[in-house]
């Protein structure tokens, strides 16, 4: 027994996830943006975290996802599905096998049955998410016990969309902010951050977590 809140009772406070731009969000990503949103040299170390870290065959959940995946592209996965906002960018992306349009604000659960995937990637996106708590405790529902979810984060943003509390902190506490919604998801082993930024380009960091084999016992 330990004087520890239990996480699922934890919540974050309303005012953190407060944008200036409160429209719907398909009336922002309505038209498609063929464009990357880090330098190429950020890709590549992207790309490679990927090769790193997910082995071929495996299935992959690209959540926020347009018509870049930024997977390696010598490398065999088994289903690449892609979630994100515009129909026209997701449909023109190579890597994905299957894609669908969804509002992860309107609705924060996962369209995927449980245990699907083996990784779940974010890139460059998870300053967007207005409910994570909710978003990250449906990616520990859809993972595998025992697998990866990936969120990578750079410095740019749209800043009318991004959470109030993105726009205030620093590089660390962001990655502390993303640790923290996959410790009140309360699925998944401690998370690790790394940071990959490449030199002279926009700056590459990870929080990588696993999802827990076993629930937790108190
Ligand atoms: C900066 S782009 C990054 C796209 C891609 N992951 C990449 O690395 O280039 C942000 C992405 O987040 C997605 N997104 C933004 N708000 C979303 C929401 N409410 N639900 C689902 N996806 C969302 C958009 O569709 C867009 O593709």
């Amino acid at each position: 027994m330990t004087n520890e809140p239990d996480p699922a009772s934890v919540t974050l406070p309303a005012e953190f996830f407060q944008r200036t731009d409160p429209n719907p969000d398909p009336q922002f990503y309505g038209e498609p943006r063929y464009v990357t949103h880090i330098d190429d040299a950020t890709i590549e170390a992207l790309t490679a975290l990927y090769a790193e870290l997910i082995p071929p065959g495996s299935d992959v959940l690209d959540l926020m996802s347009s018509w870049v995946s930024h997977l390696p592209t010598n490398i065999e996965y088994g289903r690449v599905a892609g979630l994100g906002m515009n129909e026209q960018e997701l449909a023109t992306n190579p890597q994905l096998a299957d894609y669908v349009v969804h509002d992860l604000n309107e609705r924060p659960e996962l369209p995927y049955l449980d245990a699907s995937f083996d990784f779940v990637i974010n890139a460059v996106s998870v300053q967007y998410l207005t409910q994570p708590a909710a978003v990250f405790a449906s990616i520990g529902r859809v993972l595998r016990p025992g697998v990866i979810s990936i969120v990578a984060f750079s410095h740019r943003m749209f800043p009318t969309k991004a959470i109030a509390v993105w726009q205030q902190l620093s590089r660390d506490d962001r990655a502390r902010l993303v640790a923290s919604y996959h410790v009140l998801a309360d699925g998944f082993d401690d998370p690790i951050f790394i940071d990959r930024s490449p030199e002279g380009a926009d700056p590459l960091w990870a929080v990588i977590a696993r999802r827990r084999d076993e629930p937790t016992l108190s």
